[in-house]
């Protein structure tokens, strides 16, 4: 590959989008959604402003999230994101080439080959033939700092906004993976059907995740227990109202998806080939993920899981830092799914 080309690397998650470019750095950073005109079909916003408008529109407004759970959801919005970011964030770029471009879009471990087609098309479409797909737990170790080409086991999990992936490294390449639809989007409704059951009280989604933001913990010993007042419907009198939600109630909620997340991670230590188990109970895991954020998270998943747990240094940001390394150095290691 040639030095002075452009490397593209993309995480086109179920939350947020990043994309990173050679010589720049991270040049897009916002949350995976479109709003359209309905009328004429136009892109009114795009990430956060997009977010925003969520729950919150008349019938002239579609806002459209186009990934769930790591899979493209909406064909067309997410075209339209894609096309958004390549004609504002890369294509002014001075060495902005389609034919001497190369793309490396990330995927969950579990698409299958006529799903990385399909990713690889939507870039293809734009005249740029360097496509390249790969697993994002393969991006976000590499963004983590592990070197995943040696013949040592690692075990990295990514729990991000639709699903928790999880996977065991070692040469290379994947040796086993799997994913749970336990993640951020699934904490945000384990909360508000909480809220609405327990005090008969109901919010939308962004302010469940404005509640798991501010107050999401998995430790018992909390010197002082936060609280955060919100505002949704009184469901007994059908008005607006306030409620204050503390810190223990989030906590109790979090720990029922983070046991099924925790019975997963030892269902794939199972089936992991003994060598590598051994590896992975000498040195690790490693925490991907928006989800990697939620305070006491490391302490809880060592005592169920008994095993060391690390945070990466940049969660939000490891996968896409990840490409970097697999478009500068790698380079061979890059496959493209079969035309
Ligand atoms: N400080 C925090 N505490 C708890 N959760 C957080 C925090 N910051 C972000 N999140 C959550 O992390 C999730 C987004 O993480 P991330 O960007 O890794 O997901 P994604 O890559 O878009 O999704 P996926 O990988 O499943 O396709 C959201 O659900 C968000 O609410
Ligand atoms: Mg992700």
């Amino acid at each position: 590959m040639d030095k002075n080309n452009l490397k593209i690397g993309i995480d086109l998650g179920t939350a947020n989008t990043l994309v990173y470019s050679s010589g720049r750095g991270v040049v897009f950073n916002e949350p995976t959604v479109v709003a359209f005109d309905k009328g004429t079909d136009k892109i009114i916003a795009i990430g956060h402003e997009a977010k925003e408008m969520l729950g919150k529109t008349h019938d002239k407004i579609r806002v459209v999230k186009p990934i769930e759970q790591g899979v493209i959801a909406d064909k067309d919005s997410a075209i339209q994101m894609l096309d958004h970011i390549l004609k504002h964030h890369i294509m002014q770029f001075e060495n902005f080439n389609p034919k001497k471009t190369t793309v490396l879009i990330c995927c969950h471990s579990d698409l299958s080959m006529i799903e990385r087609k399909a990713l690889k098309d939507i870039i293809v479409n734009f005249g740029i033939q360097n496509v390249f797909v790969q697993e994002e737990v393969k991006a976000g170790a590499i963004g983590a700092g592990i070197d995943i080409y040696t013949p040592e086991g690692s075990m990295i999990i990514d729990i991000g906004g639709g699903s928790t992936d999880i996977g065991v490294l070692a040469l290379g390449d994947i040796v086993v993976s799997n994913s749970i639809k336990v993640a951020g989007n699934h904490f945000d409704e384990e909360i508000r059907k909480y809220i609405k059951k327990k005090h008969n009280f109901e919010i939308g989604v962004l302010t469940a995740e404005e509640v798991k933001k501010a107050l999401a913990t998995l430790r018992d010993d909390l010197e002082e227990e936060k609280e955060i007042s919100v505002s949704g419907r009184d469901l007994k009198r059908g008005l607006p109202a306030r409620i204050t939600i503390k810190q223990s109630e989030v906590r109790n909620v979090l720990k029922r998806s983070f046991n099924a997340i925790a019975s997963q991670i030892l269902k794939v230590l199972e089936v992991t080939p003994p060598e590598l188990a051994a590896d992975i109970i000498e040195t690790g895991v490693v925490l991907n993920g928006g989800g990697a954020l939620i305070d006491g998270l490391k302490e809880y998943l060592e005592e169920l899981c008994q095993l060391n747990i690390r945070i990466s240094p940049e969660p939000l940001t490891a996968i896409v830092k990840g490409t970097k390394d697999l478009l500068k150095n790698k380079g061979d290691y890059l496959v493209a799914p079969s035309d």
